[in-house]
């Protein structure tokens, strides 16, 4: 069912299946690795996924529907995502959107016609502490002004950097950050997933 995957995507999703006693536990897993072959959880993704785990298709999309880091519909190279709640309301959040909505000539859950960037609003995204936050494939930058997300946005049309790294773009472009985020980050997103590494969506070393 999996036969037109790249090969190194179909060792993944036999890996990660070898891992759990249950098939059907590595549904989440298999998401992200179907969301990499595809681009995003299509409904033919959902179909693989289910025939790897035996759920049916409807479970499967179950899953799918329920976290917001499964995009069932294509988006661009780079998902910028503002955080629009609480604490980033009200340091200025509303702002930071309008001036990347400015800066791509498109609107919250739009994707530019060349399909590099595409533009959404979020709930918390667990950085509150350096509100105004937005994440660029699920990497965080914070304490964001508008003119700085103008740069950010700028940066990702003219250097397509093929990973991502939150830590880059915190020294970019960023201000105040909730706390230190400990070690150097090694591992950036290299898709609008996020990074994790046994899933094919991390990479590079910076
Ligand atoms: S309210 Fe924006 S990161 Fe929590």
């Amino acid at each position: 069912m999996i036969n037109h995957w790249s090969s190194e995507n179909q060792e993944r999703a036999k890996e990660l299946l070898e891992q759990y006693p249950e098939k059907r536990s590595a549904v989440m897993p298999l998401l992200y690795v179907a969301a990499l072959e595809h681009g995003y959880v299509s409904e033919d993704a959902m179909r693989e996924v289910a025939g790897l785990t035996g759920l049916t298709s409807a479970q499967v999309q179950s899953v799918a529907s329920f976290y917001t880091m499964y995009k069932r519909e294509p988006v661009g190279k780079y998902l910028v995502s503002v955080c629009t709640s609480i604490s980033c309301y009200l340091r200025g959040a509303d702002a930071v959107l309008e001036a990347i909505e400015d800066e791509t000539g498109i609107l919250d859950g739009e994707t530019t016609p060349d399909g590099k960037i595409s533009v959404e609003h979020v709930e918390c995204s667990g950085a509150c502490g350096g509100a105004p936050a937005v994440s660029v494939n699920w990497e965080l930058v914070e304490g964001l002004a508008p003119d700085k997300a103008r740069d950010l946005i700028k940066w990702l049309r003219d250097a397509e950097p093929s990973v991502i790294f939150g830590d880059e773009m915190q020294m970019l472009f960023g201000g105040q950050q909730s706390f230190d985020w400990g070690p150097k980050e090694i591992e950036g997103a290299i898709a609008a997933l996020p990074a994790f590494d046994p899933y094919g969506t991390a990479g590079g070393e910076k």
